[in-house]
């Protein structure tokens, strides 16, 4: 924040390159909605992402196969209004960028144009190169994700650690280095081994943003609803959880019940 004018600024994607330059680690969060990316900008972090667990988190679908464009859009509108100082990141859903790159950019194009976004997410290495190419010659800023790459689930077969085998690891660095020459300004790196992770991060220029990767990753991004512990049984050992949401709120609605049921809310001071 500006001392004079009060005025919050921006984080941008040099802010975010800087940061690494200077070796400040980047703080990113999810967020879905106006109420929780509001709190979140408010308390400093870096980048809102719009991801698409919200499919997950917000729809109680099983993967994130299910959300679609105009949902992904829905969400992010109401992230970028709550965002003063955070850069906000939109998850390209899976099924609007695979195709073609022409569907890509024109999917790029509506979440920048309906929602006010900043940049856009997509996972894959060079199976997505044109895709990203194009939606990056339009000026859309692009973060890459390699790893576990949550939209290939299918094909995975499991959420387990990625790249632990050198094949794997191999095609991991050159998809990284391939991002970084397109034009991605930063990229996420989920669930694989940290020494690879650290080895990625040592030799890019742009930043990576590490899930399960380590503590050698330029940033880390966690699913705001893990991090605060409102979906109680996902606890894989990466995550650190800094509350019990699920329970707090639990026991909370435990006493709303019961101060209706017993008539001892709403009292006298509590009326009109
Ligand atoms: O959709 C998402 O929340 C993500 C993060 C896990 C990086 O892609």
């Amino acid at each position: 924040m500006s001392a004079s004018t009060g005025e919050i600024k921006r984080v941008t994607t040099h802010v975010i390159q800087a940061m690494k330059n200077r070796q400040e680690k980047i703080a990113m969060l999810t967020a879905y909605d106006f109420s929780m990316a509001r709190m979140l900008d408010e308390a400093g972090v870096d980048i809102l992402l719009v991801g698409d667990s919200a499919s997950n988190v917000m729809a109680g679908h099983e993967t994130t196969l299910p959300i679609t464009l105009d949902q992904m859009i829905y969400h992010a509108q109401s992230v970028v209004r709550a965002a003063r100082r955070a850069m906000v990141v939109v998850d390209l859903p899976f099924g609007s960028y695979q195709s073609n790159s022409e569907i890509a950019l024109s999917s790029a194009i509506r979440i920048m144009k309906e929602s006010g976004a900043h940049a856009v997410k997509l996972e894959g290495g060079a199976e997505v190169e044109k895709s990203i190419k194009r939606i990056l010659v339009a000026g859309i800023p692009v973060m890459g994700h390699l790893g576990l790459t949550p939209q290939s689930i299918y094909k995975f077969g499991t959420y387990s650690v990625r790249a632990k085998e050198e094949t794997e690891a191999l095609k991991l660095e050159e998809d990284a280095l391939l991002l970084q020459q397109l034009g991605c300004f930063a990229l996420v790196l989920e669930k694989i081994p940290a020494n690879l992770a650290a080895k990625v991060s040592e030799s890019l220029e742009i930043p990576t943003i590490g899930i399960g990767a380590g503590m050698n990753t330029d940033g880390q991004v966690l699913v705001t609803h893990d991090m605060l512990g409102i979906t109680k049984d996902f606890k894989p050992r990466f995550l650190r959880r800094y509350l019990e949401l699920f329970d707090e709120i639990g026991n909370a609605t435990r006493q709303y019940i019961s101060d209706v049921k017993s008539k001892s809310f709403p009292n006298e001071h509590e009326q009109y």
